[in-house]
């Protein structure tokens, strides 16, 4: 029988094999790297979407000669593991080399950087199988990151570099996905999932966590954003349609104004955030409590408002001008106050109301919580309650278990010790509130923090590779 055939009969053998592997390189950033790659590594025994569930791994070739990369070797070389999900569709492993916008991707740079570098498919909203049933509805996406983490933890003999050391990176829904890895490791909500799919025999917990502007604590989502846009009633953003002619990708501008039904929704939605924010008992590093008075204003707004004069002032260091914008107020040469809504006002909003449980069920989180026969439902009470499409609502457990805010502190989880939470201070993708709250309740449980809302960047991630690969260098050299 052909070799292809019998694996799946069997299911796919999780060995990894050492010698199965091409030397390739790529230059990019003046550099050449020589490495290893072993590439369409179905990680689990029973994939549902082979072309989806599986990762490609890279070694640098000097590793694997018994060199050193900076101060790593072929047993102490972190892991990145980098997904490949946006807007909670599914992605398929890449190579290093040039990202699809012509950057140089973050593989390249992990490789430059001595690490081993991962990127790992994942199954995502609007897959469908062969008899047309959805297969990538939640938790599809976070259970095959898992399954990932643990096949190469299984085959942390026969894989170089330091399985302990492995550090998840993503963007936007993918970095929603990884902090939910991060925060989440061994916990048996996702067991029967990972069963189902054959995952390996091996833990999933991560050494560490990095996520740029994380669309996550997507049950709270559209209370926070009405907290922070509410009042704003133009939108504006971009859409991207595909010619059908040519296939190309064509960018159309959409603007509007909130209706008066959404402007209506927006008022009552700012008014659910206070009480979600006050029932977490936050605090800040000081030991003071984060809270919103029932206005929308207080201490939690103001640790907001502090992580953005820690943005003005760094872009200030950095030789960036601020005289023009009256809302920040700077006395010698220090930020010392901003205007939240004018600074807001300055931003734009993006979205229209509800922002993400969208009552006409339009939204991709709409169709992340559909089932295998239904295409898209609602995952908050509030939506559920307004719905224009006789909406269904998804069930609790799935919706818990995506969101890390469900699971930090539960001492089911192994959670990585070490984060680094980038959030574009220009983002209007989902409010700043929630990569704050996500901050601040891991600092809670004393885990460490990195948190920063880089002035003038927009959704977006990957842009401060140099940064991330500093600190990936400080975290692993304990
Ligand atoms: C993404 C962006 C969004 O605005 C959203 O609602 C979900 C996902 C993304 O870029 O991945």
């Amino acid at each position: 029988m052909e070799k292809g055939r019998e694996d799946k009969k069997m299911g796919y053998s999780l060995l990894f094999n050492p010698e199965n592997y091409r030397v390739e390189s790529v230059e990019a950033e003046g550099h050449t790297v020589v490495y290893r790659a072993y590439e369409d590594l179905v990680y689990v025994e029973r994939p549902v979407a082979e072309e989806y569930q599986r990762m490609n791994i890279y070694v640098p070739e000097l590793l694997m000669e018994g060199g050193t990369i900076g101060r790593y070797d072929r047993h102490t070389a972190p892991v990145f593991l980098a997904n490949t999900v946006g807007g909670y569709m599914p992605g398929k492993p890449e190579k290093p080399g040039n990202h699809f916008m012509g950057k140089t991707n973050a593989l390249f740079f992990a490789l430059q950087h001595g690490c081993v570098a991962v990127s790992v498919g994942a199954r995502g909203r609007g897959l469908t199988g062969a008899d047309g049933s959805n297969i990538g509805c939640a938790p599809a996406c976070i259970v095959d990151l898992k399954a990932a983490v643990r096949y190469l933890k299984y085959n942390r003999e026969r894989i170089c570099g330091n399985m302990s050391r492995i550090i998840s990176n993503g963007t936007s829904a993918g970095g929603a996905l990884s902090a939910l890895l991060g925060v989440t490791g061994n916990h048996p909500d996702y067991e029967s999932y990972l069963d189902a799919a054959g995952a390996a025999e091996a833990g999933d917990d991560i050494y560490a966590v990095s996520c740029y502007c994380p669309i996550t604590n997507l049950e709270h989502g559209d209370m926070a954003y009405e907290w922070e846009f509410n009042g704003l009633h133009d939108y504006r953003y971009m859409r991207f349609d595909k010619d059908a002619e040519t296939g190309e990708m064509k960018r159309q501008p959409v603007t509007g104004t909130q209706t008066e039904e959404q402007k209506k929704l927006s008022a009552e939605l700012k008014k659910l955030f206070p009480s979600y924010v006050n029932s977490l008992h936050l605090t800040d590093e000081r030991g003071n409590d984060l809270i919103l008075e029932e206005d929308g204003n207080g201490s939690f707004q103001q640790y907001i408002k502090d992580r953005i004069m820690e943005s003005i002032q760094k872009a200030m260091e950095g030789g960036m001008d601020f005289t023009g914008c009256p809302w920040i107020q700077i006395r010698d040469g220090k930020a010392v106050d901003v205007d939240f809504a004018q600074f807001t006002a300055f931003r734009t909003r993006m979205k229209t109301t509800p922002a993400f449980d969208d009552v006409w069920l339009q939204t991709p989180e709409n169709e992340l919580f559909g089932t295998d026969g239904i295409a898209s439902r609602h995952f908050t009470r509030f939506s559920l309650e307004h719905t224009k499409a006789e909406g269904e609502m998804a069930e609790e457990g799935q919706i818990r278990r995506m969101n890390p805010m469900n699971y930090i502190g539960d001492s089911h989880c192994d959670t990585a010790p070490c984060f680094r939470i980038r959030h574009g201070a220009s983002d209007r993708d989902t409010s700043l509130a929630v990569s704050a709250l996500l901050a601040a309740a891991l600092k809670k449980q004393g885990i460490q923090v990195d948190y920063h809302l880089p002035w003038g960047l927009p959704h977006a991630g990957d842009y401060d590779l140099p940064e991330l690969f500093a600190w990936i260098d400080r975290i692993c050299n304990v």
